[in-house]
């Protein structure tokens, strides 16, 4: 499609972009804003009505805000998130994953991805807020659960499941939210209770929307990234064995996994005036598909793009987005896979259990079901 038909108009005013310059163009383009809230979803909402905590949630998500909201509940998560904080967590991050890792050493077999990458990001974002890390698994559950809202094929029985978890995600933290109106602590969550900015606080219902959100945007992107650059290394043992040698490689490698298997393929925007693009008009009110992970693949911007190659120059990739809605949670995922991949490589004889693995068809991640491996 990218060389045949870069802008290639679909059903239903959609239009799917696929080239790199046009995509990283309409990210950082203020006359294309956010799909507020996606058609399926609104549909969905207005079906389950007052009952509807997930709406409610969801309409506090950065996702799916424009300036100047936008701008307002950025700058309070950025906090939580600027380099300082996240170099802080570096001992901590070491410390979950040896943990993680001395429970499966002596075991020689391990499905990366249930063993390691799923509990690794939910134990960091838990600490990160103050969650009690025991409850890692619920919170991965409900996270994971709440993620299908992304996919527009989803049902409306798959609506109500979301629903119900959005409600136990509430109550669970309305419970813990009350523990620090008493006791406050040194983590994010008394952070966000703590705020006042121009005498307005945020209100409960904010502070639960940005937890749920700060889950889902953290937890199955980040699972991916470490189980699909462990997959590429596997497959490219050379450049494994490069790593092992040389941790200060790790860095480049991370950009070009994020490149190569993009962790999250697509998103969506609308354009709120008439904008030319390259000679194609998109109306106002149009949707636009912009495909990450074609744009990841695009030879006018990566040579030869479907070769995996840690030592890449001009890594430039859109893996994060781009403009103002791009990946608050950068600086900690990029920490966080360069400590587990640097701590996975360095297991004798680490290799692939079996050469065929099978993909999730979850919209819109790239995400495998299982990555077993001997060790
Ligand atoms: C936004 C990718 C990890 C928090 C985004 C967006 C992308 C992205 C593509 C932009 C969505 C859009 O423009 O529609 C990734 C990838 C990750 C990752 C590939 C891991 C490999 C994280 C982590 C966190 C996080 C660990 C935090 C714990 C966020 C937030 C936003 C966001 C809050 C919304 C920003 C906004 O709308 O202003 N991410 N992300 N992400 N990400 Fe990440």
């Amino acid at each position: 499609l990218r060389s045949v038909e870069p802008i290639h108009q679909s059903f239903n005013n959609m239009w799917v972009v696929t080239r790199y310059t046009d995509a990283k163009a309409i990210l950082r383009d203020s006359r294309f804003c956010v799909n507020k809230m996606p058609n399926h979803v609104k549909y969905k909402s207005d079906y389950l009505g007052n009952f509807n905590t997930l709406a409610q949630a969801i309409s506090k998500w950065l996702i799916f805000l424009d300036p100047p909201e936008h701008t307002r509940l950025r700058g309070l998560i950025s906090k939580a998130f600027s380099a300082a904080t996240v170099k802080s967590l570096y001992s901590q991050i070491q410390q979950i994953t040896e943990q993680l890792i001395s429970k499966i050493r002596h075991q020689g077999y391990m499905d990366i991805i249930a063993d390691f990458a799923c509990p690794l990001p939910c134990n960091v974002i838990c600490t990160i807020l103050g969650v009690p890390v025991e409850d890692w698994y619920k919170l991965y559950f409900w996270s994971d659960k709440l993620s299908e809202i992304l996919d527009p094929l989803k049902s409306l029985e798959d609506y109500e499941q979301m629903n119900k978890v959005a409600l136990e995600f509430t109550d669970y933290f309305k419970g813990l939210i009350a523990q620090r109106k008493i006791n406050l602590q040194q983590d994010f969550l008394s952070a966000l209770i703590a705020v006042k900015e121009q005498n307005n606080k945020l209100t409960e219902e904010e502070i639960i929307s940005i937890c749920m959100l700060l889950f889902l945007t953290g937890e199955e992107t980040t699972v991916n990234l470490i189980s699909n650059g462990m997959l590429a290394l596997l497959r490219h043992p050379g450049q494994m064995q490069q790593i092992k040698t040389q941790p200060m490689l790790i860095q480049g490698a991370i950009e070009e996994i994020l490149r190569y298997d993009s962790p999250i393929q697509i998103t969506t925007r609308v354009a709120n005036q008439d904008v030319l693009l390259d000679s194609v008009t998109i109306q106002s009110g149009d949707k636009v598909l912009v495909v990450l992970g074609a744009a990841n693949r695009d030879p006018a911007q990566f040579p030869e793009p479907d070769r995996f190659d840690i030592t890449r120059v001009n890594n430039n990739h859109l893996a994060f987005a781009d403009g103002i809605h791009s990946c608050l949670g950068a600086a900690l995922t990029r920490l966080e896979a360069e400590i587990a991949i640097n701590t996975l490589v360095q297991l004798p004889d680490i290799q692939l259990l079996q050469e065929q693995v099978e993909w999730r068809k979850k919209v819109p991640f790239r995400s495998l079901k299982s990555l077993p491996v001997t060790f």
